[in-house]
């Protein structure tokens, strides 16, 4: 298979810490392909957004990490959360289930987290030298531990699903969303980004430090911050200063 951007270079693991710092290692140590993908049955400290942990059950899902040389400013790294955001979102629909991209980049079905993203960049001053993209999906996992609320695909299909056909799908979109950042087209991403996201232009619940309220998320701003318009005019959001509350 011919990909637009990337190598097909894949390292299968049994086991590792995690993947993103196993492939953050490879790209300081060695010169490793546009693409590469780091894949691990089991991974012992797998990394998840704001410092939290990432659980997986071994054997069960997708944990893997992809090498990217997005050749983009710092400041559009967020057009990279929401090219791997979409290459998730795209796989979970072709394989039908229908899903939405919860601000900034976790993947939901209905009010349940599916899948989560870390992307991790290494600059190189106004320039992303590399980055390495991280995903960890629910797939054929059936139980979550106390405290964990997750879904997988084979809970909503109701059967298995072969872990390298699907990896396989998601190479080929995340080539193919890459491409489309790379040719410098972020507005078509933001197009495709806001037809999937979560609670867009609906008025729904939400708090922030001076309390709860209601609000109808409108988009994100040049700098990736989430826009809410409010009763009292539009409000900017980044990360860690929104909650999203239940809707009823
Ligand atoms: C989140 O929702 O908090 C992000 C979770 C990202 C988890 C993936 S699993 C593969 C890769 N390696 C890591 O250590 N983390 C990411």
């Amino acid at each position: 298979m011919n990909y637009q951007r990337f190598e097909s270079n894949f390292i299968h693991l049994d086991a590792v810490d995690s993947t993103n710092n196993y492939a953050a290692n490879l790209i300081k140590t060695t010169n490793v392909a546009n693409g590469t993908t780091i894949l691990t049955k089991r991974q012992d400290f797998g990394k998840g957004q704001r410092g939290n942990t990432w659980y997986s059950e071994p054997e069960k899902n997708l944990i893997l990490s992809t090498i990217i040389y997005p050749d983009i400013q710092i400041s559009y790294a967020y057009y990279l959360n929401i090219a791997v955001a979409l290459a998730v979102s795209r796989t979970l629909a072709d394989f039908g289930i229908m899903n939405a991209i919860k601000w900034p980049n976790d993947i939901f079905v209905q009010d349940t987290k599916i899948a989560g993203i870390l992307v991790e960049n290494q600059l190189q001053g106004k320039l992303i030298k590399s980055s390495v993209a991280g995903v960890g999906l629910n797939v054929n996992q059936l139980f979550f531990p106390a405290g964990i609320r997750g879904t997988s695909m084979s809970l909503i299909l109701g059967r298995e699903i072969e872990l390298n056909k699907l990896f396989m799908h998601y190479f080929g979109m995340l080539d193919f969303y890459v491409d489309i950042l790379m040719q410098s087209n972020f507005k078509l991403l933001l197009k495709l980004y806001y037809k999937q996201l979560y609670r867009m232009d609906v008025w729904c619940n939400y708090e922030d430090v001076k309390g709860s309220f209601q609000g109808k998320i409108k988009g994100i701003d040049e700098r990736g911050r989430l826009v809410i318009e409010r009763e009292e005019g539009l409000s900017y959001y980044d990360l860690k200063e929104l909650k999203f509350l239940p809707t009823i």
